[in-house]
């Protein structure tokens, strides 16, 4: 029996756990990594059936299942819950913990802590933060020593969007693809396992790509990426409204969803539900000693 690891190249190929080594050996193999955000127990077991090799608990999740109007408010406390959930539904791709924001940046000591909890209390097998500047760069460091594999992400970082002068593409002059493109390499000196090049022109990503060795995995960064993330919401048409220029949506399940309700309610009204096939019966005996009893 041959003891060679198969790599994850499609859904119906032997599957074994998606590894630090396995995701590098991807990269150099020029095989495409596909990741996918999920937030609870469905989702998770959803990209795991697709054969998705990474699984992100984004803090995407603030607005798609909490309902935040961004990814600003949520906490640890509910980052650890949603990851808990996807954890419960996954055991093959890596799963990847979001650090949500105002959880990382004050030292690298609470970076760390917020790392180790998505770890060891929701079972995470790897954490990601955002951006790429002096702090942030840090606190990767600090954390890959604490024997936890950090994802870089750059470009347009949600958190500090305020700051990036709105949710929009990023990198669109020499000067601020030039900073992408040191924060991409500092975030991998500081030993990231791999980076999301988020929102910036597809001709960025190509220059970028040549300075990195590390995979990437971009979303709106064009086609020349070591692989491509959509938010499971997004790509399954769960929302109000298209979102951003790069999604393509593969269904439209909020469409779906809605008309399910809306026959249930319709059925409940007009007294079609439930049926005769929904029910449990009695012995005709039980229920005329029952009837009985009640007088
Ligand atoms: O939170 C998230 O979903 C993300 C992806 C868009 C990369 O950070």
């Amino acid at each position: 029996m041959s003891t060679t690891p198969k790599l994850i190249d499609s859904p119906t190929a032997e599957r074994l756990p998606m590894t630090l080594p396995r995701l590098a050996e991807k990269k150099r193999l020029g095989e495409p990594i596909v990741m996918v955000t999920a937030y609870d127990y469905p989702s998770a077991q959803i990209a795991q059936d697709a054969g998705v090799d990474l699984i992100l608990v984004g803090d995407s999740g603030s607005m798609t299942v909490l309902g935040y109007p961004s990814t600003v408010p949520v906490s640890v406390e509910e980052m650890l819950m949603l990851a808990s959930a996807a954890r419960r539904g996954c055991s093959l791709p890596l799963l990847i913990g979001d650090l949500p924001f105002g959880s990382y940046e004050v030292s690298d000591e609470q970076a760390i802590t917020t790392a180790l909890r998505m770890v060891k209390e929701a079972g995470c097998e790897a954490v990601k933060l955002e951006g790429g500047g002096e702090a942030s760069v840090s606190r990767a460091r600090a954390i890959v020593g604490a024997g936890i594999p950090v994802m870089g992400h750059v470009g347009l970082t949600p958190q500090t969007s305020t700051a990036l002068g709105g949710w929009k593409a990023q990198g669109r002059t020499a000067t601020a693809a030039a900073r992408i493109a040191s924060e991409a390499v500092a975030l991998q000196e500081a030993g990231c396992f791999a980076l999301v090049f988020e929102a910036i022109p597809s001709a960025v990503s190509e220059e970028l790509m040549g300075l990195v060795e590390i995979p990437v995995i971009g979303i709106g960064a064009g086609g020349s990426t070591d692989g491509q993330v959509l938010v499971f919401h997004d790509l399954l048409g769960i929302r109000d409204g298209l979102g951003p220029r790069f999604v393509k949506r593969y269904a439209n399940l909020q469409q779906e969803m809605n008309d399910g309700v809306t026959a249930f309610a319709d059925d409940v009204r007009a007294r079609r539900y439930p049926g005769p096939e929904h029910t449990y019966s009695i012995d005709p005996a039980e229920l005329a000693e029952l009837q009985a009893l009640l007088g």
